[in-house]
């Protein structure tokens, strides 16, 4: 007899310095430490219920262009440079791990994000608390992994991480954000690649991983051009994930933004992965809660597993 899966709706409650102000009209108001943003956010298809005022008081807009993803910030408060934002993990992590505040630098940058994907904190919560509750050494691979909050996070909890990108901008962003953390005696590999290529390289190696969180772009290339397409190249990353997993894995997270594909399908791509190794897949949406109505924005699809 086949089961239909549970769908889980999870959001981010524990967030102090960022805020989803209002959505609607296809636009979101966003607050990130002090700053207000508003930017485009195509699904949102209900009215706004802030009045307009406090959406012209935006620190900044972001003008999209044609071409998708393109366009522009327009200032209309003068911004520093970066500014530093704090998330504090839910799991208490001292004095066991090497510390409970995630601090990291954010700005706005020309694909229309801020440095940090306020959503996926969820994620962070549940990969630090898995590897605290371990109780032995954890050996944590963070690919597509950005400016690197999961890759502090994992390291708060005490896990030795392997952080993998191919912008060299992202990678020295995420050294950055180590060091506002204080997390430089941390054991944090920042290396600029491409990801499939450097997870069949470990394979190779015969390199183990006890935990592996996957944020893929829909479209992405690697530092040598080398082109990442979700559907097409997922299945084969997939696969090299799993024969660098140790036998006793802690964990998989993968989120996918902006594309077609349905929590069911990655929830049963994990499935596929994890098989010979038990556990549990829960899979579902990202959602941000709105301040101002208290309607849920989805942001990504997920799945994770975890061991039993
Ligand atoms: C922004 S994050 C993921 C956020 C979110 N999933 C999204 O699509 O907007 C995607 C990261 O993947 C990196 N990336 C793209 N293609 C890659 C590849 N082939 N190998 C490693 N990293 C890649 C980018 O540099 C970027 O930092």
């Amino acid at each position: 007899m086949h089961t239909t899966p549970p769908f889980t709706l999870l959001d981010s409650p524990n967030w102090a310095d960022y805020e989803l102000l209002d959505s609607g009209d296809g636009l979101k108001l966003e607050r990130f430490g002090a700053y207000t943003f508003a930017r485009p956010e195509a699904q949102a298809m209900w009215s706004r219920a802030l009045p307009q005022k406090i959406w012209d008081s935006a620190h900044a807009v972001f003008q999209p262009s044609a071409e998708e993803s393109g366009g522009h910030w327009l200032e209309k408060t003068k911004l520093p440079e970066r500014w530093e934002m704090k998330y504090d993990l839910t799991p208490n992590l001292s004095p066991k791990g090497r510390g409970e505040s995630l601090r990291f630098w954010a700005m706005t940058t020309p694909g229309r994000h801020l440095g940090v994907f306020p959503e996926v904190a969820a994620h962070w919560d549940w990969m630090a608390g898995l590897t605290q509750k371990a109780n032995r050494p954890v050996n944590a691979l963070n690919l597509f992994g950005y400016t690197g909050i999961a890759s502090l996070a994992l390291a708060a909890a005490g896990a030795k991480v392997t952080h993998i990108d191919a912008s060299k901008k992202s990678v020295s962003w995420g050294r950055e954000n180590q060091s506002a953390s204080k997390l430089d005696g941390a054991s944090i590999r920042w290396i600029v690649d491409d990801a499939l290529k450097f997870v069949e390289r470990e394979s190779r190696r015969g390199v183990k991983y006890d935990g592996i969180v996957l944020d893929p772009p829909k479209f992405g290339r690697g530092p040598k051009g080398e082109v990442w397409e979700v559907y097409k190249s997922l299945p084969d990353l997939l696969s090299a994930c799993r024969s660098v997993l140790s036998d006793s894995p802690l964990f998989v997270a993968l989120t996918v933004y902006a594309v077609r594909a349905s929590a069911l399908h990655v929830g049963q791509a994990v499935e596929e992965m994890m098989k010979p190794f038990g556990g549990v897949v829960d899979r579902g949406e990202l959602v941000t809660r709105e301040k101002s109505a208290g309607r849920l924005l989805s942001q990504a699809v997920f799945a994770r597993w975890q061991g039993k």
